[in-house]
């Protein structure tokens, strides 16, 4: 059982924390902004609130965040009142937050300056992965402290990675938003030709789904899609923001990432049609707008 503080608990924070006390059987202090979802949580799953984050590292061996994005990471962790103020040497930063590699890499360099370790660790697997404890962990960081953290991070895991040096989690998330936008697309132009051709979309995924066009997307997502629901998992404020962090990447990197950069586009003609927070699949929306 290791001493545990809990940074952020959003969409996914919440039940990664749970898992955390309960799964994981670890004494878990959690610090959220908005205090009142610190107490629920506290009520909820019997562990301690604590007023800043730095009250809530103060002897932890592992600190875990999961915000929104670089800056609200930076606030929470080299900003007044973050974690490295009070983080003990040997204990370990691990960062859930989707964010830039370059944030991961500032915040390794800070960390050590402190002797503390830091791992970029962003997830995926969305709300119903992280509720039920089965996320991907994607991690950038030193093997040692990688060991060290990797049974406390598969309390809330089915599969965790270290896929490099720090920074390279972060970077491995990119390419799973990449790999999305774009297949998100197809899926959405297959249904939308489906429908103007007067096809039974149910029976087309049921027998395509079997063969090579198949995907997680299409098994999960046809049947909403089709049904024109799209509140099921990520929001397109969220996927804006990564593709974001992605296309800068690119831009450094030299990578080409036309179809990407596109299907961003369309998902900002998607929060034009008001659509914010609805899911990365209403894609169609905007085809049959
Ligand atoms: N939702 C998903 O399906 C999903 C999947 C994979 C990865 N992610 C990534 O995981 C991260 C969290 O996502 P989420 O869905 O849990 O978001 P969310 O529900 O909006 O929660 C964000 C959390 O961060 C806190 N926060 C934001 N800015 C802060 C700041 N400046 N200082 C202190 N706390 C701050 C919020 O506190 P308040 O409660 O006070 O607002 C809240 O606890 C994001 O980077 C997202 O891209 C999300």
């Amino acid at each position: 059982m290791a001493k545990v503080a809990f940074i952020g608990l959003g969409v996914m924070g919440f039940p990664m924390a749970g898992h955390l006390k309960v799964k994981g059987g670890h004494d878990v202090t959690v610090y959220n902004r908005t205090a009142s979802k610190a107490a629920a949580w506290a009520e909820k799953f019997g562990g301690t609130a604590a007023p800043t984050p730095a009250e809530a590292a103060r002897d932890a061996d592992f600190v875990f965040t999961c915000v929104g994005n670089d800056d609200d990471l930076r606030s929470v962790t080299s900003g007044k009142g973050g974690v490295l103020e009070t983080m003990k040497s040997g204990a370990i930063l691990i960062d859930n937050t989707t964010a830039s590699a370059d944030v991961a890499r500032e915040l390794y360099a800070a960390a050590k300056e402190k002797g503390v370790g830091f791992i970029d660790a962003p997830v995926s697997g969305g709300q119903a992965g992280a509720e039920n404890g089965v996320l991907t962990v994607m991690c950038g960081a030193d093997q040692a402290d990688y060991d060290m953290a990797k049974p406390v991070i598969d309390s809330f895991a089915r599969m965790v990675g270290l896929m490099g040096a720090p920074g390279a989690g972060q970077l491995t998330k990119m390419i799973n938003q990449i790999c999305i936008a774009g297949l998100v697309q197809g899926l959405a132009e297959g249904i939308h030709f489906g429908k103007r051709a007067g096809l039974d979309i149910e029976k087309v995924i049921e027998v395509i789904s079997k063969g090579a066009a198949g995907s997680w997307q299409m098994e999960n997502r046809h049947k909403t899609m089709n049904e024109g629901k799209y509140d099921f998992g990520f929001a397109i404020d969220w996927m804006r923001k990564d593709l974001g962090i992605v296309l800068d990447e690119a831009r450094s990197n030299g990578a080409k990432l036309p179809v990407t950069a596109l299907v961003d586009q369309f998902y900002g003609d998607v929060q034009a049609m008001g659509g914010n927070r609805w899911d990365t699949s209403s894609l169609l929306a905007r085809l049959e707008k």
